[in-house]
């Protein structure tokens, strides 16, 4: 039976804490998932509760292990859509494959479109995502995608913990729009550093032209923080300028390998990220942002 604007919550296996506060939050009906990896690595899912003529809204992250989580996605959705869901929304609070929204080179391919058309053919009509990559890239996804910022719930962490005031820093001149949104609740003041990215190797180099930042508590935002190399060139170059203190927020934090202890090692006196990828650095909810939002399309 449908019951009129009303979604239920799937919590993935991915963002299982997460899809839980979202459902609580929202006032949802939560279906569980059954989940486990077979002896040769292949994904099994059973939803355990009934979602026929239901607009089910999956919750589930596409961080580390990317693949797995997103069979796993494509799978609960499937199975959402062969026990006749009216609508399947996918919310993935971290898209894999976004940064790679574009063929650089000759005889690559623009992965993200892909990941994209596999996940419609699994069923999914709709997509709410965090502080995407690529914008651009969701225009091209066979389905509606929404992209909500999260920059400012980290601000506002911030905030409640005192450093109201705080200069809010991009680590490059792409990224001057989420320093622009971190500065309208911090209130201090805000600028980007230069970096460059050899397409072959990967390496990047920075630089700080005309960063005025002595004797301030200097807050790098970004949206990922995945080597840690960004923040660790970045928290140098504040160090050089006489910061007086530096912090790391980001909306992804998948500090890959000892992506932490490098950063803490470069003076970044803490790093605060979002459970849009679950670490011991995810310290700031999107649950909040989620359910307004799933709050404001149910009622709209
Ligand atoms: C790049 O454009 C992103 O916004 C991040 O700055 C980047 O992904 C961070 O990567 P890493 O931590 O490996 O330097």
């Amino acid at each position: 039976m449908q019951r009129g604007n009303m979604m239920k919550i799937i919590p993935g296996p991915a963002s299982k804490e997460l899809g839980e506060k979202i459902a609580d939050l929202s006032g949802s009906e939560k279906v569980t998932v059954i989940y486990k990896v077979f002896p040769d690595g292949e994904n099994y899912v059973r939803l355990e509760g009934d979602v026929q003529n239901e607009h089910v809204a999956i919750v589930q992250t596409t961080s580390a292990p990317q693949d797995t989580n997103l069979m796993q996605l494509a799978f609960v959705a499937a199975a959402a859509k062969r026990n006749a869901a009216r609508k399947v929304t996918a919310i993935v609070p971290y898209f894999a494959y976004a940064r790679q929204d574009k063929a650089f080179l000759k005889g690559e391919n623009a992965n993200v479109e892909t990941v994209a058309a596999m996940l419609h053919t699994a069923g999914i009509d709709e997509l709410i995502t965090v502080n995407v990559h690529s914008e651009k890239a969701l225009a091209k996804f066979p389905f509606p995608a929404f992209n909500l910022t999260a920059i400012p719930l980290l601000a506002e962490h911030f905030v409640q913990r005192g450093f109201k005031g705080a200069f809010a820093l991009a680590p490059d001149k792409g990224a001057m729009y989420i320093a622009e949104q971190a500065q309208m609740v911090l209130g201090g003041g805000s600028g980007h550093l230069e970096k460059e990215r050899d397409p072959y190797t990967g390496q990047t180099s920075q630089t700080g032209k005309n960063l005025e930042v002595k004797g301030q508590i200097v807050i790098i935002f970004d949206d990922i923080i995945s080597t840690g190399g960004t923040i660790v060139g970045a928290a140098r170059i504040l160090h050089e300028r006489g910061a007086k203190q530096v912090f790391a927020a980001c909306v992804h934090p998948l500090l890959i390998g000892d992506a932490e202890k490098r950063i803490l090692e470069a003076g970044v006196k803490e790093i605060v990220g979002t459970d849009s990828v679950p670490k011991r650095a995810s310290k700031v909810s999107l649950a909040s942002l989620i359910s307004n939002e799933l709050k404001a399309k149910q009622s709209g």
